[in-house]
């Protein structure tokens, strides 16, 4: 497929990460946040990372959405085991620094499924052979890392990383850089607010969203009847929240109505959009329409509530009340603490919820509270206008 390459956000992204200031956290990595659908994996895959590998890097690529069964630990671990599965005389310094060598079976070596989480060989020393022997930093690039803290292993993986970072960053090795990215703020922020987290202190950007170049090129290479007005194209990229699937859907759409005469190019294409972006804020709310008066009102308790829900709190109960009344139209609707968890485990079931391992919860999709919000689901939830309030304030 072709891409739009974003040669300078690359190199620019990949001499911060590689080359840490005196006294910056960046060393404890760095995160990168960007709604759905904003082109975050192709930027790492087809950008980011031969940037980082032609600046000198050894560059480990981990997407732990690829297969959502897997738990993320043991992705994590896997791709560590794959690199160094690459890179036999590193395996061979490993197998010599841990004391391995003498248990390997001669001919077949070391054993790579020593190397994990448990009392075998630590990722850290896997990491640093595997960079000591390179004479290379190594960049582990981890998409959709928020995905790691909904399991035991994977949040082991991180800390397990945490010591891999502070070992290999130390002067006697080469460093290695954490490069996270997720489209949810709120739980990317999870994984770096408390001390005790493997990414404490760790800068988190907003990713930049593609441009006006991007539709400058995007216009150019679109092929349709008449071209399209580059301005007009990109008042519509923003409309569709800077999603380039929206503008490839609509075009395609054009591409395929052969009775379409040149001058109707325009007016059809912003009709397109928007009926793509309808089309996807439906298929977002299609779910939630399905919801019971219970869970509906969960859903829309925690959406207006951002990052401040507390599910089980005495205020959040009133609210749940609240808006149970005005859905159901009974005055004495209420929840307790039991309907509340049951409603919280249907809905992520259902993908709408997303539960970290210690109990802290946000929607699956932070877009989705907007689509709730501008089809009026927002209205009259106690606590909505301080999330807006908060989303505003909160700097870029
Ligand atoms: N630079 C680009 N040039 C052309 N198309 C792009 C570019 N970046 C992204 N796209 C298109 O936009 C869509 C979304 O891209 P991508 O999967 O990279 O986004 P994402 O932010 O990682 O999404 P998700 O939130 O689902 O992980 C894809 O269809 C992709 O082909
Ligand atoms: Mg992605």
């Amino acid at each position: 497929m072709e891409v739009f390459h974003r040669t300078q956000l690359a190199a620019d992204l990949a001499k911060k990460i590689l080359h840490v200031a005196p006294g910056s956290a960046a060393g404890s990595g760095l995160f990168l946040a960007a709604p759905r659908r904003t082109g975050k994996s192709t930027f790492l895959r087809e950008d980011l990372r031969p940037e980082l590998e032609s600046a000198g890097a050894l560059v480990v690529y981990v997407d732990l959405w690829k297969d959502k069964k897997a738990d993320p630990g043991v992705v994590i671990v896997n791709a560590v085991r794959s690199e160094l599965a690459k890179h036999e005389s590193a395996l061979k310094r490993l197998a010599r620094n841990t004391g391995l060598e003498k248990v390997s079976v001669a001919g077949v070596g070391f054993n790579l499924q020593q190397v994990g989480l448990g009392d075998g060989v630590s990722l850290s020393d896997a990491l640093a052979a595997l960079s000591d022997e390179e004479k290379r930093p190594i960049a582990l690039i981890i998409d959709e890392a928020q995905h790691a803290i909904t399991s035991e292993m994977g949040s082991d993986a991180l800390f397990a990383l945490k010591a891999a970072r502070d070992e290999l960053n130390s002067s006697a090795h080469h460093g290695l850089r954490l490069v996270a990215t997720g489209s949810n703020r709120d739980k990317l922020s999870m994984l770096r607010s408390s001390r005790d987290q493997a990414f404490f202190g760790a800068p988190l950007i907003s990713f930049p969203p593609l441009g006006r170049d991007y539709v400058e090129w995007f216009c150019a290479g679109a092929g349709l009847a008449a071209p399209l007005d580059v301005d007009d194209t990109f008042t519509l990229f923003k409309e569709a929240a800077n999603r380039p699937e929206i503008l490839g859907a609509a075009a395609d759409e054009l591409r395929f109505d052969f009775e379409l005469r040149p001058e109707e190019v325009r007016e059809r294409f912003r009709a397109a959009v928007r009926k793509q972006i309808e089309e996807s804020s439906q298929e977002l709310l299609r779910v939630v329409h399905s919801l019971t008066p219970a869970q509906a009102t969960v859903l829309r308790v925690l959406a207006g509530r951002g990052r401040g829900y507390a599910p089980f709190e005495a205020a959040t109960l009133t609210a749940y009340g609240d808006v149970l009344k005005g859905l159901t139209g009974d005055p004495a609707a209420m929840l307790d603490v039991a309907q509340v968890q049951t409603a919280l485990l249907a809905l992520q079931e259902k993908a709408l919820v997303w539960r970290a391992a210690r109990g802290v919860y946000a929607l699956e999709e932070s877009s989705l509270a907007d689509v709730m919000a501008s089809h009026g689901m927002l209205d009259g939830v106690p606590g909505t206008q301080q999330r807006v309030e908060r989303e505003r304030e909160r700097p870029a």
